[in-house]
């Protein structure tokens, strides 16, 4: 296939053959753990979705879908993350088995926010799956019930990552030039 971002992206990390093993590893491991339970499949937007699409088809369990959509941003005077929810819940999760579906667990601020959102809105039980993670970055006491992939402490596009809302269709995980970020 074509592409015009394929120049712009420096090193592929994980590639789609990649991906796609292992997004069926966690849907069977996800299948095997919520069996019989309808759980409700959480994206948080908008880098989660590509993902979310692959995950619930791999995981064949009767389920519903929902999304939350938040940004996060560092206040200069304060070391912690604050998250600021721009799209909320359009349903009532009150005693429900949520999957939070993440695209990339990095500093833990953004589901540490939404952990304890999610359990002040009732939900009964919190499961969360991420695709990628950070972990030399965390400073949230937050870990991953399931997690695709570790990856090291470069900035990572594709599969619905982002840099500037660019590359979220790349289908692969890559990291980009240094010169794009240069300008
Ligand atoms: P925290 O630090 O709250 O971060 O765990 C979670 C959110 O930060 C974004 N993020 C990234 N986005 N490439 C991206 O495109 C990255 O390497 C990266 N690291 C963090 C992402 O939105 C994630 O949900
Ligand atoms: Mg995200």
């Amino acid at each position: 296939m074509r592409s015009e971002m394929e120049k712009d992206i420096l090193k592929v990390l994980i590639t789609e053959e990649e991906l796609q093993k292992r997004i069926a590893e966690l849907g069977e491991a996800i299948y095997e753990r919520f069996q019989g339970r309808r759980p409700l499949f959480l994206g948080v937007l908008k880098g989660s979705f590509v993902f979310m699409a692959d995950l619930v088809r791999a995981c064949q369990l009767k389920s519903d879908v929902e999304f939350i959509a938040v940004s996060s941003y560092e206040n200069a005077t304060v070391s912690s993350g604050r998250v600021k929810i721009n799209h909320d819940l359009q349903q009532d999760i009150t005693g429900r088995d949520l999957i939070i579906v993440e695209d990339i667990l990095d500093s833990g601020s953004t589901l540490a926010f939404l952990k304890d959102y999610f359990l002040t809105k009732g939900a009964a039980s919190i499961t969360i799956v991420t695709l990628l993670d950070k972990p030399s970055r965390r400073t949230k006491a937050i870990t991953a019930d399931f997690a695709g992939f570790e990856v090291p402490n470069e900035f990572v596009v594709g599969y619905g990552l982002d840099y500037c809302q660019e590359y979220r269709n790349v289908p692969y995980i890559g990291v980009l030039k240094p010169e794009v970020y240069a300008g």
